[in-house]
This record gives structure tokens, sequence and C-alpha cells, in this order.
């Protein structure tokens, strides 16, 4: 449905992962190798999935990943689904790069959300989408550190993806063919970029933001930079985009309040290991009690507890409520969180657990067990 309604361009830039999507088809499928243990007998009448995320009370321990665009997905995409994690109980990330401002999603939606951060060259940017942060009221920073440096995906590149869409022929008869999309871009305010073009200097208009865009991912981060940047915002911060026991050891050094194991959906590096398959040794490098979360290929309730009895306090999803809010705007987002909610319920009472705190390790099978 997704793929009916959004323009081939965007679809695409969603549905792709980097060169020959290894990793991106790793993500998902490595959760297949991990199996459930099948109890029965165990009373699962009163059941509950509410947790807590890094400190705050949610309804399960599934959060909305920072997804660029949302608003070319649907119109106010990022409001639209802002407010489907608000009514759901879980916490809603809103990207750097998104169509709707911060105040946009603070204003629509009247709720705490979170912000992800690119770690950009402009400081005098950097200074100011903070501070917009802390006055609209974001307590949680996502500081994203695996793309200083884009992983080529050939799909954007043969659409020559742009936002908003060029408008060639082949556009505007893909357009044409999607009225919905059309008519609710029509009839939205025109928000474009809402954090970055009238708020980073210079920047007024779409080709500003693409010379700007284009200088501003900093290959000279190192974990310096990375502390002066949680020092400058001095607040919480989880790190994004780690995949490696090393980094993840350094990581926490960092004073960061949470690691998100990820690999950015397999759009970066293709050819290094799912997420999943790292989640053990990461658990491993950081030690039991440091708050670790996981994303990459979660698109159902099963993957979400495999990932938590692996290690993670919780999980972010990107794709899976992305092709919901597609197909459907807010009501779509709340459809992919709901099939999540149910999934992981019915797997838990079948798994012969009451409680998501108690879904651990002892919920895998594991070869030992058949001795
Ligand atoms: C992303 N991701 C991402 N991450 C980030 O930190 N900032 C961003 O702006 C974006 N933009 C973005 C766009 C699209 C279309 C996708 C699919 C992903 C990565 C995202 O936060 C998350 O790491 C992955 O999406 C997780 O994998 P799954 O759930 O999509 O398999």
């Amino acid at each position: 449905m997704h793929r009916r309604r959004v323009p081939r361009m965007f679809y695409d830039y969603v549905d792709v992962g980097s060169w020959s999507g290894s990793t991106y088809r790793a993500n998902r499928d490595d959760f297949d190798r991990i199996l459930l243990r099948q109890r029965v007998a165990r009373d699962i009448e009163r059941r509950s999935l509410a947790s807590r995320m890094m400190g705050e009370d949610v309804s399960m321990p599934v959060a909305l990943a920072p997804v660029g665009l949302l608003g070319m997905q649907h119109a106010d995409g990022e409001i639209q689904a802002a407010r489907a994690a608000r009514d759901a109980g879980v916490p809603f990330t809103l990207s750097t790069m998104s169509i709707c401002s911060i105040e946009d999603v603070a204003a629509a939606t009247r709720a705490p959300f979170w912000f992800q951060l690119y770690t950009l060259r402009d400081e005098e940017f950097l200074d100011n989408v903070l501070d917009r942060a802390r006055r609209a009221g974001v307590e949680m920073l996502v500081l994203t550190l695996d793309l200083q440096i884009q992983g080529q995906r050939h799909a954007d590149l043969r659409n020559a993806m742009t936002a908003p869409p060029r408008l060639t022929v082949a556009n505007l008869i893909d357009m044409a063919r999607r009225p919905h999309w059309c008519a609710g871009m029509a009839r939205t305010k025109r928000r474009g970029f809402g954090n970055i073009i009238g708020h980073a200097r210079g920047v007024t208009n779409m080709g500003d933001l693409m010379e700007w865009t284009s200088r501003q991912f900093d290959q000279r981060l190192d974990w310096a930079r990375v502390e002066q940047i949680i020092a400058k915002w001095g607040g919480k911060v989880i790190l994004k985009g780690i995949n490696d026991p090393e980094d993840a050891q350094r990581a926490v050094q960092t004073g960061a309040d949470a690691i998100l194991v990820s690999n950015h959906g397999g759009r970066q590096l293709d050819g290094a290991p799912s997420t999943i398959r790292m989640l053990p040794a990461i658990r491993r490098a950081v030690g039991p009690e440091y708050p670790l979360y996981l994303d990459g290929g979660v698109q159902s309730g099963q993957a979400a507890l495999k990932a938590i009895a692996s290690g993670a306090d919780g999980v972010f999803i990107g794709r899976a409520f992305t092709y919901g809010l597609g197909a459907m705007g807010q009501a779509g987002v709340t459809r992919a969180i709901e099939i999540i909610r149910r999934e992981m319920d019915i797997t838990m009472a079948l798994c012969g657990v009451n409680d998501i705190a108690d879904f651990g390790p002892h919920c895998l099978w594991s070869p030992e067990l058949e001795q």
C-alpha cells in the first residue's frame, strides 16, 4: 500500500540498503536464527508490556527511530508519526533531517519527544538547534555517529532523489498517479526541512540547503568531539550507530546515558554484521546494567522480544512505522505499532511469561539445551 501511495523515489528511499543490501537483509534475517522456547501451563492471564525507557514510562519498550523526510511520505509526516507514538505511549524521535521543524512537532503534539542530531560542522547551527530543542521541551538527544560520509544507495542515485522532487516529466507522471499523496501535500502548509532552512546561516531555500548539507557532515568527528557535544547539550544522550564492542566500551566512557546499537538500518556500511548478531558481544562489553537499545530489522513483535532476550533494554523501529505512515498517515503508524504490540503480547504469552521485565535469555532456545 505504501508503494502505491507514495511517489517511487520516496518509497525507494525507505526500502533501500547500501550497495548489495546484504547488511540490510541480514538485520532482518538473522532474527530467524534465534529460537524461542515454547512453555506451557504457566498462568499467563495477567500480562504486561509496560516498561521504562530512559527513565520514562512507556506502554512497551519500543521507540520510533529517527527517519529523515517523513514529511515526504505523508503530509506533515513527522507530526502524524509523533501523534501516533504519543497516543500509543511510546517515544518518538525527530530526525535533524525532518520536513516539520522541532517547533512544529512540539506545537502539534504537546507531548515530549526525543531529538536526533547529526554531528554537523556548523557550530552556530549546532548551538542554535540544541537551544531550540531545549526550548521545545526535548529532554533526550539521540546523537548519530555512523553517518559522517554516506553509504552509496543505488536506488537513490538512480532516482536522483531530492526533496521536494524535481519537477521532471517522469516525476510529474509518478506524482499524478498518486492523487492521495498530492492532495495531502497540497493541503499542508509548505514546511521544507524545518530544522534547517532559515535556521542555518545563509540557508533560505532548497538550493542553499543542498550546498550547505554537502559541506556539513563532519568527517573529523572523533570521541573528543562526541564528548564536547554531549557537554554542550548538558542533558540525557543516547549514542546511536554503534555496532562494535570496542566502540561500545569507548562510548560508555563518554558519559552518555545509553547506546543504541545500530548500523543505520543497513544503509551505511554494507558488509557489516547485523545488529542482532552483534548485540550479545556488545552487551558483554558494556556490562549487564548499562542501558542498551537496538534497531535494525525489527519489523515484528517477535523480533523485538528476541532482541530484548538477547540483551537489549528495548528496541527502535524505523521502516516498520514508516511504511505505515506512507500508506495511511497517523492511522498507519498506529496500526504498525499495534501490530508489533499484539505480536509481542501473544508471543510473550506463548513463551510462558507475564511481564516483559522477566523476558530474558532463558526464553531463548540454545543448542546447549539440547545436550
Ligand atoms: C533512517 N535512519 C536515520 N537515522 C538517523 O539517525 N537520522 C536520520 O535522519 C535517519 N533517516 C533515515 C531514513 C530512512 C528512510 C531510514 C529507513 C532510516 C536510520 C534509522 O534511525 C534506524 O537506524 C533504522 O531505520 C533501523 O532499521 P529498520 O528498523 O528500518 O530496519
